[in-house]
């Protein structure tokens, strides 16, 4: 998809849809300013008086997502005009915005539509950041994943949107170049986020460990990261245990993937590790799970899909710190081979786990993971993964569960989240919990059952990040979309890629 500024008056652009924001006003406002109907977010006053007679009519609340069309707007050179319900007012932010921007394009392309124009909102969001969102929201409505289905490559049935100009009127910004690399940035992001959603989007047959490390070694190879991707044998020289343990069973080859980003001139005391949870097929193991559902558990590599994806930003954005991102891919698949409940394994770090429930198996790849990141030098690390049912019981498929070993840590990524519009909602790790992988036998268990589940699986990874500052990632609940939204396609949803960049991108020298 094309991106394009443009600084004319938005009833001059020539345009298949000019795409504006109707916002309700607030009770302060209706009273005050004598505003009593809700507004047209744009100061041009030939499109306001285009959408006269239709907000007259009352037809137009504002609400959310309301979508209102209108052919041959009289005055505008754009042969229509989509007036774009945000809410109130008073809460719209650049969140907002990027959903907006994400329902223009969802509305449009469903008509054929290739390309629109969409006026940045003049209420307040500074255009970098108004601009910002367009694009990203856009980039995330223009993806659908039927990807299968035969007639995607026919030309009048895969719709998409092929261009978006976002007007910035001249009295808004004069200075172009601080939008257009904010554009460009928004691109980026953008396209690394769908890039996460093609990956998370395939079947297992098609997305198996070996297929996963190919993936991620052309992307390396076209952005200029390196990329070393390690077989059982290594695994198994390096003694994770833990993560042979889970790719025993399986026929498919695991691979652990390690990407990394060395830029000149990075600070010499900061280094990221992010770690990636890449089961391709979780069948639960010997522990197997129900049939019913089990289809979606090719997603269980959403985490490593998010980390790859968010190599590819870095390696575009090119920051400077240095980040290492390591993948721990494999199936885990009952077999003669598998491990049983009951077994013990040693992992890397040298501590013993009674593996419970061979279902509990995204933790014992991610200790192995995260204990590597730290051999490996990483400073700080984040990882990312489809963890626990627990996460979706707890926060719903709303809110990403947010871990963190340090306050500080934690900190710098909630404003990251903030600003890439993601949400994600902090869950504790007292030294209660500990009590729940308690074992008879070994260091601990890897299934502390089902009272608070999430928390037990991250107080087990705690025990590899030690005490290196570390923040875990469960997205189970959030990395699928279960339903569409006006926003977004029903599938892979590609979170935490936006806030994951915006963190790295924080600790630039
Ligand atoms: N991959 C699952 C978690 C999951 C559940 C991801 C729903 C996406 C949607 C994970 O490996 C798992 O099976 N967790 C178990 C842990 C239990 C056995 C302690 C769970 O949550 O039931
Ligand atoms: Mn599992
Ligand atoms: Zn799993």
């Amino acid at each position: 998809m094309n991106t394009n500024l443009s600084s004319s008056a938005p009833s001059q652009l020539e345009t298949d849809c000019l795409v504006v924001v109707v916002l309700d006003p607030s009770e302060k406002d209706r009273a005050e300013k004598d505003q009593p109907a809700p507004s047209v977010e744009c100061a041009d006053p030939a499109v306001r008086e285009a959408a006269k007679d239709v907000m007259a009519s009352g037809e137009v609340t504002g609400k959310t997502f309301e979508t209102t069309l209108l052919h041959r707007p009289s005055g505008l050179k754009a042969k229509r005009l989509l007036l774009l319900g945000g809410g109130k007012a008073k809460t719209f932010s650049a969140a907002e915005l990027r959903q907006l921007a994400g329902t223009a394009v969802r509305t449009l392309k469903g008509k054929s539509i290739r390309s629109f124009a969409f006026a940045l909102p003049e209420n307040g969001i500074a255009a970098t950041e108004g601009v910002r969102a367009i694009v990203e929201g856009a980039f995330v409505g223009n993806f659908d994943p039927g990807y299968y289905k035969s007639d995607r490559n026919d030309k009048d049935k895969d719709q998409k949107i092929d261009a978006v100009t976002i007007v910035v009127p001249k009295e808004v910004q004069s200075d172009t170049k601080p939008l257009e690399s904010s554009m460009q940035a928004a691109r980026i992001v953008a396209e690394s986020q769908n890039f996460t959603r093609d990956l998370t989007n395939e079947p297992s047959n098609r997305m198996t460990p070996t297929i996963l490390a190919e993936r991620a070694k052309t992307m390396a190879a076209e952005v200029g990261l390196k990329c070393e991707v390690h077989d059982g044998d290594k695994i198994r020289q390096l003694k994770m245990g833990a993560f042979w343990g889970v790719a025993q069973g399986s026929d498919e080859a695991p691979a652990l993937i390690v990407l990394r980003y060395e830029p000149e001139g990075a600070a010499k005391d900061v280094h990221l590790g992010l770690v990636g949870k890449g089961v391709t097929f979780d069948s639960g193991g010997i522990s197997i799970k129900p049939a019913d559902g089990m289809e979606k558990m090719k997603y269980d590599m959403a985490g490593a899909a998010t980390m790859i994806g968010v190599m590819r930003a870095i390696a575009l954005l090119k920051p400077k710190v240095k980040v290492t991102a390591i993948i721990c891919a494999t199936e885990n698949m009952p077999s003669g081979k598998a491990q049983k409940p009951g077994d013990v394994q040693i992992a890397m770090s040298g501590k013993s786990i009674e593996i419970i429930n061979t279902d509990a198996e995204g933790r014992l790849i991610l200790a192995d993971g995260l204990c590597y990141a730290r051999q490996l030098g990483c400073t700080h690390l984040v990882d990312a993964a489809t963890l626990t049912g627990a996460v979706v019981v707890a926060l719903g498929y709303v809110n990403a569960g947010i871990f963190a070993s340090d306050d500080p840590l934690y900190e710098r990524f909630a404003k990251a989240t903030q600003q890439a519009g993601e949400k994600m909602w902090r869950l504790p790790l007292d030294d209660e919990y500990k009590e729940i992988i308690k074992s008879n036998i070994a260091d601990m268990v890897n299934s502390g059952g089902r009272w608070g589940g999430a928390i037990s699986a991250a107080m087990f990874l705690k025990e590899f990040a030690e005490d290196t500052p570390w923040i875990h990632l469960d997205i189970a609940g959030t990395a699928w979309m279960e339903e569409q939204k006006p926003w977004i396609a029903k599938g892979p949803s590609g979170v935490a890629l936006r806030s994951l960049v915006e963190f790295v991108k924080g600790w630039s020298a």
